[in-house]
């Protein structure tokens, strides 16, 4: 079987972990914060606040930015859950636009429609790798005197022109969930070149309480803390990222060449002077391919390929923010590919034979009916 995805993990980590172990000193310290700093050097930014996930750190980015109890954040529907279910733990509003086809990313056309005087915060996605619509957004959250929080989750090393993913908004998460193009198991960071926002983020991790003064609580806060062994993997994973992007954009340009001419099947647009990613390589499957997304991916399944659907349903159709939405809303883009979306294996440890074998079973599908 090809696994839509597994993590690379070779002796360098395991040697570090072991290290850790053997140091006694397990919890959050000074492999966090080399941690932490290496992640800025890598986004360009100040300021990173390691996490327990990439969830923890959407929370957190929300509370020290500031937004509370009836704020409306405007995000995308075309997601993980995850990206709105951190904005109702602050109380907050998730509120919908619908995605742009090129991109899977937020439709910055349709955004300032929903901005009301309850607006405080932008939550864009780089869906699958790639940055969302930078400039776009910037723009629009420049008039309105909106924040910028952006779910890098799945695009650590993308960039758009010189800006790293993560570092686009006013602050960036990242997830390292097993996954993830660089993994510690579960893991997160955020990314700021704000000092307040990095402070409280840093105080909410950690049960409210300032760095280094144990037993003094400033505000709410959690346990939301990283462990030495989970950034001691981080440290060996982000050494490879380069080498792992590099393979993955590879894998991803050998499956465009061999799908990008089969009627119906979409392949992934890569927007100018963006560097994508591709935490997931997602085709669309469309009219007249002869097979829908879940014949071809039973089909797929059955030859060993093993496939994954990012988003079987968009957010708003689940009941608990079917809520939030107001009376009018519609997102028809985010329901029709919600049906097409089908992600092919693109990992590192993806080889060119597996990649010719996916290929060769798709145009088979096409060939033979
Ligand atoms: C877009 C997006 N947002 C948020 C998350 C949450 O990250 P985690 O699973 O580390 O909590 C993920 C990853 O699973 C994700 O893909």
């Amino acid at each position: 079987m090809i696994p839509i995805s597994k993590p690379t993990i070779t002796n360098k980590e395991i040697k570090s972990l072991v290290d850790v172990c053997k140091s006694g000193l397990l919890v959050q310290g000074a492999k966090v914060e080399e941690f932490e700093n290496a992640v800025a050097k890598l986004c360009g930014v100040k300021y990173a606040i390691a996490l327990s996930n990439g969830t923890a750190a959407l929370h957190t980015a929300l509370y020290a930015a500031g937004i509370g109890h009836g704020d409306e954040i405007i995000t995308t529907p075309f997601t993980f859950v995850a990206t709105a279910n951190a904005i109702l733990m602050q109380g907050a509003i998730p509120v919908f636009v619908d995605i742009a086809p090129e991109t899977y990313n937020m439709d910055p056309s349709k955004i300032e429609e929903k901005i009301t005087k309850k607006t405080k915060a932008i939550l864009p996605v780089d869906l699958y790798g790639q940055i969302y619509d930078v400039e776009a957004l910037q723009k629009i959250a420049n008039t309105h005197k909106l924040k910028i929080i952006e779910d890098a989750c799945q695009s650590i090393n993308a960039s758009y022109k010189k800006q790293m993913a993560g570092s686009c908004g006013d602050a960036g998460c990242f997830s390292f969930y097993a996954t993830k193009n660089m993994m510690t198991g579960e893991g997160g960071m955020i990314v700021t070149n704000d000092k307040k926002l990095t402070t409280i983020a840093k105080q909410f991790r950690s049960h409210g309480q300032p760095e280094h003064i144990r037993y003094e609580y400033f505000h709410l806060g959690y346990n939301y803390r990283m462990m030495d062994l989970v950034a001691a993997i981080g440290l060996v994973q982000l050494d490879r990222l380069e080498t792992f992007t590099k393979n993955r954009i590879k894998n991803a340009a050998l499956l465009t060449k061999g799908l990008a001419d089969i009627p119906g099947i979409i392949v992934p647009t890569v927007m100018k002077e963006h560097r994508h990613v591709f935490h997931q390589y997602t085709i669309r499957v469309t009219n007249p391919f002869p097979l829908d997304r879940d014949q071809v991916a039973q089909y797929l399944n059955k030859r060993g390929i093993g496939t994954g659907i990012y988003y079987p349903k968009p957010l708003h159709l689940y009941s608990h923010l079917a809520k939030y939405l107001f009376k009018r809303d519609v997102f028809p883009i985010s329901e029709q590919f919600s049906h097409q979306v089908l992600s092919l294996p693109v990992h590192p440890l993806v080889s060119r034979k597996d990649i010719h074998h996916i290929i060769k079973t798709i145009r088979n599908i096409y060939e033979k009916n």
